[in-house]
This record gives structure tokens, C-alpha cells and sequence, in this order.
């Protein structure tokens, strides 16, 4: 049964055209004017993209005593509410875990999706175990992307000697580093004076946590990936320092990729003094919201290229957990949600106010992350044979934004209140209405997991550009005699 998108305007990352869109099993099979099918969605009014891709979330997540409250149940149908049909979740071993064990969680836990998903896989430890099973990650279980943290001292944190070796064994199994970026031994030492103070609230989190931090772990791991002749994806990037490193290095001819989060373009450090205790907690995150020239910084990064993704880091507590670090900042579970209003906000706050183009939106909601997780044109892309991931987005569609109507499990919305334009009058997923006009169709299970290849182009440049320029050893003829 073949499905029509009529009279709608494709917006892709690169063109702005008008075309009907025909989609049979799943896929696009035909872009052209007056296309006829079996059914028809009307596009009038709206543009049809490619849906957005999350690259970034945390669904039932092991962390900080307790699970992110959000799991592939309501994150996905969260995810599609707001036009997102692609998510990328973290698979995280526990310390000493088999890589292969983590994922069979991670399996288990995925089968309640709504939409497709796939996985990175977190290195959390180091050892012989993990540098083999990474190479069965990456060529039988379909995953080529490798988390690093460098916060979160004393659980998920690895040191630099850890992440060189296995940044190398990247380079090797062309396989792509993600890295957490915050200098987890400085953030450790600064939460420790914080709380010998007296500054136990919500505030204390975003002190603890500075942009230097942050730009210093973002220099560094920039630097160890270049070492190990990798690429390298930043995740979460929250200010100018390391912003700067990013576009210095890309300057350099490095490949390295930066993702600011929907939550730190949009909300500012004045959350964290709320006289609400609840107020500020809800919004304790890592790194910590930063101040406007921050949020310029990355406004102007994704207008200029020099930053390429925009995430959530979808990672959400509920108020009661929240209150597990009441007197105590360090145990506020650290997670903010974002999955269903991601592409909203980044509408209004960036198309309509002409921070980016409609393009622009396209390309770090959606086609410049599969390309650099290696996805593109299945998904990402409004081409015959891609995927039939869609959103119709309706640029006169408006709501504001409340826990009441959300997905999401949690109780409160960091968004609440907001004034949203851009919204989808159609959410498909592999050819499936999941969402129409505000209400969700899709169905439990519906979401399947993508497999992605290792990266055949980048790795390979950059690991024949360091053969060539390897240092070798001078062979000479005529040495001296020892001088002694
Ligand atoms: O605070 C955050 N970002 N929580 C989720 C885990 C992480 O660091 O990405
Ligand atoms: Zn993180
Ligand atoms: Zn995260
Ligand atoms: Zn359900």
C-alpha cells in the first residue's frame, strides 16, 4: 500500500523545493509533482523533512544510584510526539563488564521502542577484555562510536592513558571516539570545597563545574585523538572554551565534531538560583547551563559550521529523585529531558528568529548526524530508497509547553511554559503515521535497531596521512666512532 505526502515543501539540508512524496515498505520510492497512492497525508502549509535524529539520549539509564526515569517506552513516544524518529542511545558496562553482556541489557531494554534506534558503546573501564571486544562491537553487533567520560570521578570516568589506548584502538577498527568532556579530578576537588563551605544546594553544581573545566578536557581530548589519529565527536558542548578548541582544531585540518544540547541554547544559569529548591534541581545537569555569551557562542557555532549536532542528552529524574541530593549537591542525579520539544525549540528559537535557516535545522536535527554516525542516506535523507522518516512540520502550529500534555514520565518539563511554533502535523516512522496532529498512533516495538558500519573514509585518510608522516629512523652510512 503505497502513502502520498501531497502539496508539501521538501526541506532538506541542502534544497527547498516543491514535490510529493510516495513511500511504499517503509521507504521513499518516489519524489515528483502530482504523485497518486493509496492513501494521502496533506502536506499543505507544511515542510516535509527528514525527522529529526537524536544522537543523544539516556532511556532507563543506571546512574547515580538509580534509573533515568524516561525508558524506551515513553522516550520514543516522547521522541515522535515532537518529530524525532531516530534515537541513539549509550550502552554502559559496568566497571570490569563484558562490553558484549552491557549490550544484551541494552538489547532487552530497546525492544519497548517506538521508533529506530541505535547504540554507542561506552568505555568504562580498561583491559585486554576490552580492547578484543571492541572489535566484535564494531563488526558483528553494528555499533562504530565509543563513549569516553572524563567526569564523573570514581564511577564512569576514565584517565588519559585509558582513553588514548582505546582512541587508538578506534583508529584501528574504524571506529569513531565520543568523548564527555569535563576535567572530572578538578570538578571532584571543586564539589569537595564547595560542600566544606556549606554550599550543599543545586547552585553548588554549576560551581563546581565551570567552562574551564570544560575547555580544558575538550583541549585534551582533542589532542589524545589526534595522538591516535582518530576523529573525535564531542558531546553536550556547553560554552566558548570548548567551542574554541573545537574550531581551532577544525582550523588545523582535524576532524572533530561538537554537539550543543537544545537545553544549553535555550536556558541559562539563573535557573540554579531559583529561591525553588525543586526549581533548581530539576535542571542540574553536566555540564551545567552557562551564561549568554556562552549560548551565542554556540548560536554562532551552528550558523557557521564549527559545531554540527544539536542533542538532549535526554536524561530524565523525576522530582523525587531529584531529592535524593537534598543537602548534598553531589547526589542530585545529573539529567535534564528534551527528546519530545528538541525540534520545537530549535524552530522557534532558531528558524523563526533567523539564528539558522530552515536548512540549517535540517542538517543538526537530522543529515549532519547520520552522516557522522554513519547512517546517511537511510536515514537523514529525503532521497528514493532512504527510510521513510519523516516530519511534517507545520510552521503555523503552536502549543506551549507543559508536563501535563508531555510523554514523558517525569513530572515536570525544564521547557514548562514556553510558547512553541513548528510542530509536526505528521510524524512517520519507516512509512508508519506515528503522530497526527497531536496524537500519538505509534506502537510499542514498532522501533528497530540500526546497525552502523565502521567509517570507511575518515579513519582511513587520517590513519594514511599518519603512515606517511610516522617518524622514522635517519639511515646513515659513515657514523662516527663513539667520541668516549
Ligand atoms: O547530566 C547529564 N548530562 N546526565 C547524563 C549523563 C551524561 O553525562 O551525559
Ligand atoms: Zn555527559
Ligand atoms: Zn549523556
Ligand atoms: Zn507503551
Amino acid at each position: 500500500m503505497a502513502t502520498v505526502i501531497k502539496n508539501g515543501t521538501i526541506v532538506t539540508a541542502d534544497l527547498t523545493y516543491k514535490a510529493d512524496v510516495k513511500i511504499d515498505g517503509g521507504k521513499i520510492i518516489e519524489i515528483g509533482p502530482d504523485l497518486k497512492g493509496d492513501e494521502t497525508l496533506d502536506a499543505t502549509g507544511c515542510y516535509v523533512m527528514p525527522g529529526g535524529i537524536d544522537p543523544h539520549v539516556h532511556l532507563e539509564m543506571p546512574f547515580m544510584g538509580t534509573y533515568s526515569a524516561d525508558d524506551f517506552d515513553s522516550g520514543t513516544r516522547a521522541a515522535l510526539s515532537g518529530g524525532t524518529t531516530m534515537v541513539v542511545d549509550f550502552c554502559l558496562p559496568d566497571p570490569g563488564q563484558s562490553l558484549l553482556d552491557a549490550l544484551k541489557r541494552w538489547d532487552n531494554k530497546a525492544t519497548r521502542a517506538h521508533c529506530d534506534y541505535s547504540f554507542h558503546m561506552a568505555v568504562t573501564w580498561w583491559g585486554e577484555q576490552v580492547f578484543n571486544e571492541m572489535q566484535t562491537v564494531v563488526q558483528e553487533k553494528g555499533i562504530n562510536t565509543f563513549k569516553h567520560f572524563m567526569a564523573y570521578k570514581g564511577s564512569l570516568m576514565v584517565n588519559d592513558d585509558e582513553m588514548f589506548a582505546s582512541f587508538s584502538r578506534c583508529a584501528e577498527l574504524g571506529a569513531l571516539p565520543l568523548v564527555h568532556a569535563e576535567n572530572g579530578d578538578i570538578v571532584a576537588s571543586m564539589q569537595q570545597k564547595l560542600m566544606d563551605e556549606g554550599n550543599d544546594g543545586p547552585e553548588a553544581h554549576a560551581y563546581s563545574r565551570p567552562a574551564s573545566v570544560e575547555g580544558e578536557a575538550t583541549n585534551r581530548a582533542i589532542i589524545i585523538a589526534d595522538m591516535a589519529g582518530v576523529p573525535l565527536y564531542v558531546v553536550h558542548t556547553s560554552c566558548e572554551q570548548a567551542h574554541e578548541a573545537i574550531r581551532r582544531a577544525r582550523q588545523n585540518g582535524m576532524r572533530v565534531y561538537g554537539e550543543p544540547l537544545i537545553q544549553h541554547l535555550t536556558l541559562d544559569e539563573s535557573e540554579y538560583f531559583d529561591k525553588d529548591w525543586d526549581h533548581s534541581a530539576r535542571r542540574v545537569m553536566s555540564p551545567p547551563f552557562r551564561n549568554k555569551q556562552h549560548q551565542d557562542s554556540l548560536w554562532a557555532g551552528l550558523a557557521a559550521g564549527s559545531l554540527q549536532c544539536v542533542a538532549t542528552d535526554h536524561c530524565a529524574f523525576t522530582t523525587d529523585q531529584k531529592r535524593y541530593g537534598v543537602g548534598d549537591f553531589r547526589k542530585i542525579p545529573n539529567g535534564t529531558g528534551g527528546l519530545e520539544d528538541r525540534l520545537p525549540m530549535l524552530w522557534t528559537y532558531g528558524v523563526a528568529t533567523g539564528r539558522i535557516t530552515m536548512n540549517e535545522f535540517v542538517a543538526v536535527t537530522s543529515t549532519n548526524i547520520a552522516k557522522i554516525l554513519n547512517l546517511y542516506p537511510r536515514k537523514g535523507a529525503i532521497l528514493v530508497g532512504a527510510d521513510a522518516d519523516l516530519v511534517v512540520l507545520d510552521p503555523k502550529k503552536s502549543k506551549t509547553i507543559s508536563a501535563k500534555t508531555q510523554q514523558s514520565a517525569i513530572d515536570y518539563n525544564v521547557f514548562e511554559g514556553k510558547q512553541v511554533t513548528g510542530l509536526p502535523r505528521y510524524t512517520l516512522s519507516r512509512g508508519v503515521v506515528a503522530v497526527e496532529d497531536g496524537s500519538l498512533k505509534s506502537r510499542e516495538g514498532h522501533g528497530q535497531f540500526v546497525a552502523r558500519e565502521p567509517y570507511p573514509a575518515v579513519n582511513k585518510a587520517l590513519s594514511t596521512w599518519k603512515e606517511l608522516t610516522a617518524p622514522r629512523k635517519v639511515e646513515r652510512s659513515g657514523i662516527p666512532a663513539s667520541g668516549v
